[in-house]
Parts: structure tokens; sequence; C-alpha cells
């Protein structure tokens, strides 16, 4: 149980994620994000056997609700620490007792060494400054036979888009472009010690007309709200977009006949021996 008030830094030109959950717009695309997400991560953690008594991270918890899934089913003996840049979002969780909320930098905050059953991420080493640093220390802080489960995108897919319209070239394609570490967790988890390690790598398809083209559709706007408050260019992948190529591309995302190949998309577990 902590107090914790959010002291997230304003986003800066450039910055690599520069989206903050204080925001109305960006409160709804996570919640789009949890509705897309959370049955196929409960399914894995069932999968994992999740149960009282296990002590969780959560790294880069967001609006929490796998959160509140993992105190719910870890019960009182257990425990969740929940870690996130900006814990907005997270507050009426830390009155629970056996929650922990943590507000900090992934790239530059600690973990204790040998304190996890479970270690998970979901869409966020992807987007950071230090992934494999983050994922150290997520293996240092395994209890031994504890297990890291992270869920994270890989761009790759998106350069095969041949003749995809221009919006889609000059908005999605150079955010995917980024997004080039997840194929490399599976083998960093390897060299790290970690045990029985599995990547389960699924292709997405960008199709229009979908909960998935909403969720993109308020990434779109998340970006282009950014731009207007720090009164640059929408700039959540480090490339410059203008606002009537964001606005193109959200209208394409509308048209039930568009489909592309867009992200690779890895679940990727391991288990520290013992
Ligand atoms: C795309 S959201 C994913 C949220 C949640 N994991 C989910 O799947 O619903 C990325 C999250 O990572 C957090 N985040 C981004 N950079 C971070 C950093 N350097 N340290 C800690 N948290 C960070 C953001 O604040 C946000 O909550």
């Amino acid at each position: 149980m902590t107090a914790v008030s959010s002291t997230t830094p304003p986003p800066r030109r450039g910055e690599r994620y520069p989206l903050r959950n204080a925001s109305e717009v960006e409160d709804r695309r996570l919640a789009r994000l949890e509705a897309l997400s959370d049955p196929i991560t409960v399914a894995a953690f069932e999968a994992l056997g999740v149960g009282p008594g296990w002590h969780c991270a959560e790294l880069g918890a967001g609006r929490g609700s796998m959160v509140r899934w993992l105190a719910e089913r870890v019960g009182g003996r257990g425990s969740v620490t929940a870690i996130d840049r900006d814990t907005t979002r997270l507050v009426d969780l830390a009155h629970k007792d056996n929650v922990e909320l943590l507000e900090g930098d992934l790239c530059t905050m600690a973990l204790p060494a040998d304190a996890f059953d479970l270690v998970h991420s979901r869409s966020v080493l992807m987007h950071l400054e230090c992934p494999n640093r983050v994922v150290e220390a997520a293996v240092a802080a395994l209890r031994p036979g504890g297990r890291v489960f992270f869920e994270e995108s890989d761009g790759g897919p998106a350069a095969a888009a041949r003749h995809a319209p221009e919006p889609f070239t000059r908005v999605m394609l150079p955010m995917a472009r980024r997004w080039t570490w997840a194929r490399t967790l599976a083998g960093l988890l390897e060299s790290l010690g970690l045990v029985d390690v599995g990547d389960d790598r699924r292709e997405m398809r960008l199709m229009g007309d979908t909960p998935n083209a909403r969720f993109w559709q308020l990434t779109l706007e998340s970006v282009s709200r950014l731009a207007e408050e720090v009164g640059a260019r929408g700039d959540q992948a480090g490339a410059g977009f203008e606002r009537a190529d964001l606005e193109a591309m959200s209208k394409l995302l509308d048209d039930p006949s568009f489909s592309v190949p867009f992200v690779a998309r890895h679940r990727v577990t391991g288990r520290r021996p013992g």
C-alpha cells in the first residue's frame, strides 16, 4: 500500500514515448488497449499458473487492469508491485494492502533482488531507450523458479506492406521501423541464464474498421494533441508527422477494405532455474 502523486515530467521533443497517461485521450486509448489485450494476457497468466501467494511486478502498469486482476488472484498472502512513470490512473490502487505503487522511470530505478515469482510487461519495453537494462533488472529480481512474461511488438512486417496507401507509409511505417527490439528478446533471456524460454510470435495486420483500428485512431489523436501541446510536430516515434498525414491515416482506418501487414506480437517467457 503506497500513496503517490504524479510527478511525471512534461513531454519533450523527440522523446521516444512522449504520451502521458494523465491526458483524457490517452486514458481512452489505454482503456481500448486493455479491452483488446486483457483476455489474451489473462489466459497466459492462467497458463503460467499464477495463483494465491505469488509476488508479481507489473512494469509500465498504465491504467492498471492487469494489476487489479493479479491483486485479486494472488490474494492477501501475495503482492503486486505496480510501476509506471505516470501513476495518475493507478491511484485508486493505493489503498489495497497487497499492492505497492512505484512511480519512476524504469530506465533508472532499481528493482529488489530475488523478490518476484512473476515480472510482466505489455507494450512497454519496446518503447524504452534502455530495454535490455530493464530486462536484466527484471531477471535479477526473480526468485528461483520465478518467471518473466513480456508482451511486446516488432514492426518488421510493416516493411512488407508493398503498395500501401501513402498515409500508411508516411505515418505508420516510420513508427513501425523504430520497433526492432522485440525480435532480440528471447535470445537476451537465454543469454541471461533463463530456461524454458519461449517466444510466441504472431504477425498481425492493420485493418480498417476494426477494434484495433479504433485503438490506432486514438493513438493518432493522442499524437496530434501532443503536437499542439508541445508546439511542435507530433513525434511519437521520433519522426515528424504533419497534421494532414495524421488525419488522412485516421480516415484510412475507417475503411473496411484497408488491410496491410503491420507488427509481430512477441509473447516471450522464461524461467529462472531452481
Ligand atoms: C502503451 S502503455 C501500456 C500500458 C499497460 N502495460 C497496458 O498494456 O495496458 C505504456 C506504459 O508504459 C509507461 N512508460 C513509458 N515509458 C516509461 C518509463 N521510462 N518508465 C516507466 N514507465 C514508462 C507509460 O506511462 C504507459 O503507462
